[in-house]
């Protein structure tokens, strides 16, 4: 993590007060369950934001400061965080993934349940 002097337990509790969770799946956030925009959830294995910038903390920064500055036209609405709320919450949303590697090898099922269709989505939003 390259966000020095970024606290991630303040993040989280700047993204529960913004309401973030109304639009975005984000785990170890309550009411956090909106597929209305993109799930969070893995956040830190993301190779790009927006679909457009490398996810860097320093590019997710100026996203949570100022989403139409980096997508114009998104529909991510500017929240209007301070420098040091985004800083928080975008060092919480790297924790996200992180410390934890894939345990299957790419390509292989994850389990006897995973190959082949399956009735339920299989990321669910939390309660
Ligand atoms: C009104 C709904 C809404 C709210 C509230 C909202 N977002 Fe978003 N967010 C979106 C949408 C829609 C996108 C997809 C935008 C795009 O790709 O242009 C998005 C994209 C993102 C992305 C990039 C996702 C990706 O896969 O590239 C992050 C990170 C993000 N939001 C974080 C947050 C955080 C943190 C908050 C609270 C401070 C928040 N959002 C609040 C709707 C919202």
């Amino acid at each position: 993590m390259r966000l020095a002097g970024a606290d991630t337990e303040r993040g989280r509790a700047v993204i529960a007060a913004r309401g973030c969770g109304a639009c975005h799946v984000i785990p170890g956030v309550r009411g956090a369950t909106s597929w209305a925009g993109p799930p969070l959830t893995e956040w830190s294995r993301r190779g790009y934001l927006a679909g457009q910038h490398p996810n860097s903390p320093e590019n997710l920064v100026a996203w949570l400061r100022d989403p139409q500055a980096m997508a114009p036209g998104s529909a991510m609405p500017n929240l209007g965080l301070t420098e040091a709320e985004a800083r928080d919450a975008a060092a919480y949303l790297f924790t996200l993934g992180a410390g934890r590697l894939p345990e299957v090898p790419a390509g292989l099922p994850l389990g006897p349940k995973d190959a082949g269709p399956r009735e339920e989505p299989r990321i669910r939003p939390r309660a």
